[in-house]
């Protein structure tokens, strides 16, 4: 039997902290490695798989558009980019009105830093503490952790970082050359740090005040993860700019940064090969039909709703606090997760750590209240 592991080790650069498994094939929320385990997938690849794996209304259109066309040049219309355009359109905030579509997170949060500086003219921008946005220099620029930056510099000039969720000092922070605030609704690396509303309608106004680009990083926490289909319903603010990726094509690689009105680009100022192309936007097509039918934000927040109450029912020695948005879960515990993580794969549960001590739990949102029970039931006994 061909041995992969063996062979990713030898030719991918090896960047990624590896799990020993060999996951081959996925349905809904649960995954298979190659030697016929089965898996709960409490991670959902980082909110990717919100719709489910390998869901049949993704995997219909993705082969119809590749028999059809795969690529598009973005110098000419195409008509599945334009149906996916109004589609995405009924959805997302009202006063966002134009996209850049991209094929990464990283890309949309790169186009929101460049299109915050050509609009105001300005050059700095301020992130929180625990923040990330990305990899790419711009979007690392964003990002917080030391262990993420070190060794990459000199990284994009004019950043700083506050403290979440203290308006006193992200205000203090501010002056006459800052061209945009990035924040995400609730952090996800960071530790699923939830954003406060007061907190996040004060820095609205600020931005208004000083003609400051707020750039809301919705990557993570969009497409109904949160109960809502994007968190920033829950903080009743708008954004100038707001990033989207991993959900948003059921899997398929894709990303947007949606604008408002204030930001003007002229042509030829920004572009992408790849970024809107043809099967990233039939399956794009795809997964939002899927979320309108299903209802998923309503599925997200009773879920979690469900999953929060039976699993606070047992006294859990272990854990510190629990946060849950929708399905986006965080258990603090009083020690490291990374063991927790291990003995829960050991059981047929695939979790995700966030930070040091936060496990957690992104869940695909199609998951059976069964699967849940079982998630529960096997995390009490590890967390008593
Ligand atoms: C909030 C947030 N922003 C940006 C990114 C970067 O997205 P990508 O890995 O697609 O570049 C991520 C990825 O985890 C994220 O969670």
């Amino acid at each position: 039997m061909t041995d992969y592991k063996a062979l990713t080790q030898q030719y991918e650069i090896d960047v990624y902290p590896r799990r020993d498994v060999v996951l081959v094939k996925g349905k809904g929320a649960r995954l298979w490695d190659d030697q016929g385990n089965e898996y709960i997938d409490m991670a959902a690849g980082i909110s990717v798989a919100n719709i489910g794996h390998s869901n049949s209304k993704i995997v219909e259109a993705l082969s119809k558009q590749a028999a059809t066309l795969i690529t598009c040049p973005n110098t000419f219309y195409n008509d599945t980019k334009a149906v996916f355009l109004e589609k995405l359109f009924t959805i997302v905030p009202k006063n966002l009105t134009k996209a850049f579509l991209t094929n990464s997170g990283t890309e949309a949060v790169e186009a929101a830093i460049k299109f915050a500086r050509l609009n105001t003219k300005k050059t700095k921008f301020i992130a929180a503490m625990k923040g990330f946005h990305g990899r790419t220099m711009g979007a690392l620029s964003a990002t917080y952790k030391t262990e993420y930056r070190e060794g990459f510099g000199p990284l994009v000039p004019g950043f700083s970082f506050v403290p979440f969720n203290n308006f006193e000092k992200l205000a203090a922070a501010v002056d006459d050359d800052t061209a945009g605030i990035i924040l995400e609704p609730i952090q996800g690396e960071g530790g699923i740090n939830i954003g406060q509303k007061e907190y996040f309608q004060k820095v609205r106004q600020l931005c208004d005040e000083k003609g400051i680009m707020l750039i809301i990083d919705e990557i993570q926490t969009g497409f109904c993860r949160t109960g809502k289909m994007f968190a920033i319903e829950n903080l009743g603010i708008e954004a100038d700019m707001m990033t989207l990726a991993k959900s948003i094509a059921g899997g398929f690689p894709m990303g947007a940064l949606l604008c408002s009105d204030k930001i003007q680009i002229e042509k030829s100022k920004h572009g992408s090969t790849f970024g809107g192309n043809p099967l990233a936007c039939a399956a794009g097509i795809a997964a939002i039909e899927f979320m309108l039918e299903n209802k998923l934000w309503e599925e997200a927040e009773l879920k979690g709703k469900y999953f929060k109450d039976k699993l606070e029912k047992y006294s859990l020695s272990k854990v510190r606090d629990i946060r849950v948005v929708g399905l986006m879960i965080g258990i603090e515990l009083k020690d490291k997760s990374q063991p927790i993580i291990v003995e829960l794969l050991s059981k047929g549960i695939i979790s995700l750590p966030a930070g040091t001590t936060v496990l957690r739990l992104l869940p695909p949102l199609v998951i059976s209240y069964e699967d849940l029970d079982t998630v529960i039931e096997k995390l009490a006994g590890i967390l008593q």
